[in-house]
């Protein structure tokens, strides 16, 4: 397997630090080596972003390197969800989510919030919640009023209701539509405009790419706020993706973002390449060079957006070894631009190419 890989490395006995770049097998022998200044956010005409887990960021100092160099908008993969943030009805538990805060304003990162609302992710006790519709009201007004004051100022951007519509274009049911009825979701975007009023508030749902169902719904969604006046700045996609989309998919959803004029977010990207979740597959470098191919092709679509409108691409997670992908799927893959030692895989490089 051939990388692609800028580094800075330290020998014992030199004197100085030495820049190059090698070619070579993850078996390659090398001496210690850190990540070189180069980055990939700088090279790049719109902000880059990663979803990181917090565990990682403590624990695995490659990790929080890569992280450090390569991106300039860091999102929260699971740290900012319902059940994180506030496992009990009246606990909530900041200390991770401010942890990456703290790393944010440390290192100059945008700081994107995921998620306010959301059919997943949710604590038992909302599960559970046996009050009438004015209580519901009130545990989702404060939950969504709690978290966003808490983090005014410090987070950028919130994705504030995920994943509302199912892939045919229907509202997908959820504790929060059967409780509330499904204009609670303007509500959310009133209530975190409410607490925030800087803040530039999403919808993010995935499924843009193959749905067009989905793509109208949420289209007529954003009229309706728009005729109401309801505030939401952002269209973002999650782009889960396989390596055999199509261009003309690709261009279909980046399109149609682009013309509901609002800014652009391609939130949670990843190219997975195990179609047929093979147990024990190998990552070929055929498998790389088009997964590749498709990263660079996402990146040049979006690059065509007015620049006004992109607000910037996010990978889901770091490196191949840290994807939710292989749990998702049941089966491995690899589906980011690093591979499981934070080597750049030819889909760096790819990326960078789109960008230009
Ligand atoms: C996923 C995380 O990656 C996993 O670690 C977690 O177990 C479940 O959630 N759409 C989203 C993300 O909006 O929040 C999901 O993240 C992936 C799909």
């Amino acid at each position: 397997m051939i990388y692609f890989l800028m580094t800075v490395c330290f020998f014992s006995t030199a004197v100085s630090a030495m820049a190059f770049v090698s070619f070579g097998t993850s078996s390659f022998p090398r001496p210690q080596c850190t990540v070189a200044d180069s980055s990939l956010y700088q090279l790049m005409p719109f902000p880059m972003g990663a979803s990181v887990g917090i565990s990682r960021m403590k624990n695995n100092a490659r990790y929080t390197e890569v992280v450090r160099k390569e991106f300039n908008s860091i999102t929260a993969e699971n740290a900012m969800k319902f059940r994180a943030l506030h496992p009990a009805e009246n606990t909530y538990q900041w200390a991770d989510a401010d942890f990456l805060v703290d790393f944010a304003q440390k290192n100059g990162k945008r700081l994107h919030g995921h998620t306010l609302n959301w059919y997943q992710y949710l604590p038992a006790w909302v599960n559970n919640f046996s009050g009438d519709s004015i209580a519901w009201e009130n545990m989702l007004k404060d939950h969504i009023q709690t978290v966003v004051t808490h983090f005014k100022g410090k987070v950028t951007s919130w994705d504030v209701v995920n994943e509302y519509f199912n892939d045919d274009g229907t509202i997908r049911p959820s504790v929060w539509v059967k409780n509330l009825g499904p204009d609670y979701i303007a509500r959310c975007f009133q209530y975190a405009h409410e607490a925030d009023p800087a803040a530039l508030l999403f919808y993010n749902d995935y499924g843009h790419e193959y749905s067009s169902a989905k793509r109208t719904a949420i289209g007529k969604l954003i009229n309706s706020f728009k005729e109401r006046k309801i505030p939401i700045h952002g269209i973002g996609m999650q782009f889960h993706m396989t390596y055999t989309l199509t261009d003309a998919n690709i261009s279909a959803a980046i399109d149609f973002a682009a013309a509901t004029g609002l800014k652009v977010h391609i939130s949670e990207l990843d190219v997975r390449v195990n179609n047929n979740k093979v147990q024990g597959l190998t990552f070929t470098d055929a498998m790389a060079a088009q997964q590749a191919d498709r990263y660079r092709q996402v990146v040049k679509t979006y690059n065509a957006i007015p620049k006004s409108q992109q607000f910037g691409i996010t990978t889901w997670n770091v490196g191949d070894a840290d994807s939710w992908v292989p749990s998702w799927q049941g089966a491995p893959d690899y589906p980011l631009p690093f591979d499981a030692n934070y080597l750049r895989k030819p889909a760096y490089k790819a990326i960078i190419e789109g960008g230009k």
